[in-house]
């Protein structure tokens, strides 16, 4: 039983994929990127991260939850960074500024499939702690300098749509790196025919992880300094042009591009760095050879630090897109495809037999078990606050329920 209130607050949070990467940072101290980057946000009806957060005098640390799991927060600075940046900003900052913080987090999504959960997990702690103690943004994107510090990508995730994370400056406008932010290009409305469809490719190895591959990268590879100085500010510009005119020709071609820049930096990197496998490069193939039939751009893929694969299409097409992948990677389990609606169009369409004749010479036969699931979703928006009953947290005890 506890004796002082326990004020409570959950918000949901969706993942990004980026179409221009963040690879590298300039400082690593305020976690900030060696050049601008640009994502999509993915809708939150297919995957999310679902964040409770709790303060109460009664609390005597700061905890935190991660799928039902307690992790130790005591030397976590990421974490320090996000509760700390966040009560500087509250309305009401002596309320908050003592009181500990209860902290659960889950993703509708499998963590270990590695896709952008850190994103999703720090965009809705900053969010729900912003919801819990009323923050006050001095100006706008401030929330997003801090959720930056949690996790890069992290920042992104508040806005919905096509958002850029524009490097910033190291002096800032008043304070170091306080301009390294997110900014939202185009809302979720502007082009609603765009979708993703995420591979989750079977891979036994554990990664390197993003921070510590970008972290080599920037000490060893003068590909990357070329790709910062000369390639991503001119696809920068590009891109967001290509997003804003709904060109999907170019907005995919930008995008396969940039995914195959920075895998080209981590092959640079040394040790090098291999994020992709040999399905990840059947993937590219088959994409390929499919524009190449349609003769036009249908299907962009894009990789990050991991072997699955993000394909980003239009609505008209993405039936057939996701019938050649599960043609050439048939399921293995049920539920293979996270929408059933989608799932039976998909299992239904018939492939024309001259793309087939085109996608076979990649060598590929269709084999099941190297993609393990499929995501079928589209562009959602930012943060959203979800009510008490779906709290992670006992309103009664603050912990995790
Ligand atoms: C390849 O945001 O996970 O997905 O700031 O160290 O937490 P930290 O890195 P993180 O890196 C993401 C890298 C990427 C590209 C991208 O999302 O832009």
């Amino acid at each position: 039983m506890t004796s002082s209130p326990i004020y409570i607050a959950t918000v949901s949070a969706p993942t990004n994929i980026a179409c221009i990467k963040y690879w590298g940072k300039a400082d690593a101290h305020y976690n900030t990127p060696t050049n601008d980057s640009v994502s999509v946000t993915l809708d939150q009806a297919d995957l999310k991260a679902v964040t409770t957060v709790a303060a109460s005098a009664s609390f005597t640390n700061d905890r935190l939850w991660l799928n039902g799991v307690e992790e130790d927060v005591s030397q976590n600075k990421r974490f320090r960074a996000c509760i700390d940046g966040v009560k500087a900003l509250a309305k009401e900052p002596e309320r908050w500024k003592d009181l500990f913080v209860h902290v659960s987090s889950y993703n509708t999504f499998p963590t270990a499939a590695g896709l952008a959960s850190s994103a999703a997990g720090y965009a809705a702690l900053v969010a729900a702690l912003a919801e819990l103690m009323d923050a006050q943004e001095e100006y706008v994107g401030q929330l997003s300098t801090i959720a930056r510090q949690g996790s890069g990508s992290a920042c992104r995730s508040l806005y919905g749509g096509f958002v850029a994370w524009k490097q910033g400056t190291a002096a800032g406008n008043k304070s170091p790196w306080d301009n390294s932010m997110a900014v939202q290009i185009a809302t979720e409305q502007h082009w609603p025919e765009i979708r993703a469809l995420i591979l989750v490719v079977s891979d036994a190895k554990k990664d390197t992880s993003s921070t510590a591959g970008m972290s080599t990268s920037v000490a060893t590879s003068t590909l990357l300094q070329h790709r910062i100085k000369s390639v991503v500010p001119e696809r920068m510009e590009a891109i967001e042009k290509a997003f804003l005119a709904k060109d999907f020709e170019a907005f995919g071609q930008l995008t396969m591009k940039d995914s195959n820049s920075f895998h080209a930096v981590c092959m640079d990197t040394y040790p090098p760095i291999f994020y992709m496998n040999d399905i990840s490069r059947m993937v590219v193939r088959i994409v390929h050879a499919y524009n190449a039939w349609a003769g036009d751009i249908r299907a962009a893929y894009t990789f990050d630090a991991g072997p699955n694969a993000v394909l980003y299409t239009l609505e008209q097409y993405a039936v057939e897109i996701g019938a050649l992948m599960l043609h050439y990677f048939p399921a293995d389990s049920e539920n293979y495809i996270n929408r059933s609606d989608y799932a039976n169009e998909v299992a239904a369409f018939e492939l024309d037999s001259a793309l087939l004749a085109a996608t076979d010479k990649t060598g590929r036969s269709p084999t099941a078990g190297d993609v393990k699931r499929m995501y079928y979703t589209q562009s959602g928006p930012g943060p959203q606050v979800l009510d008490m009953d779906q709290a992670n947290l006992d309103p009664t005890t603050g912990l995790n329920t």
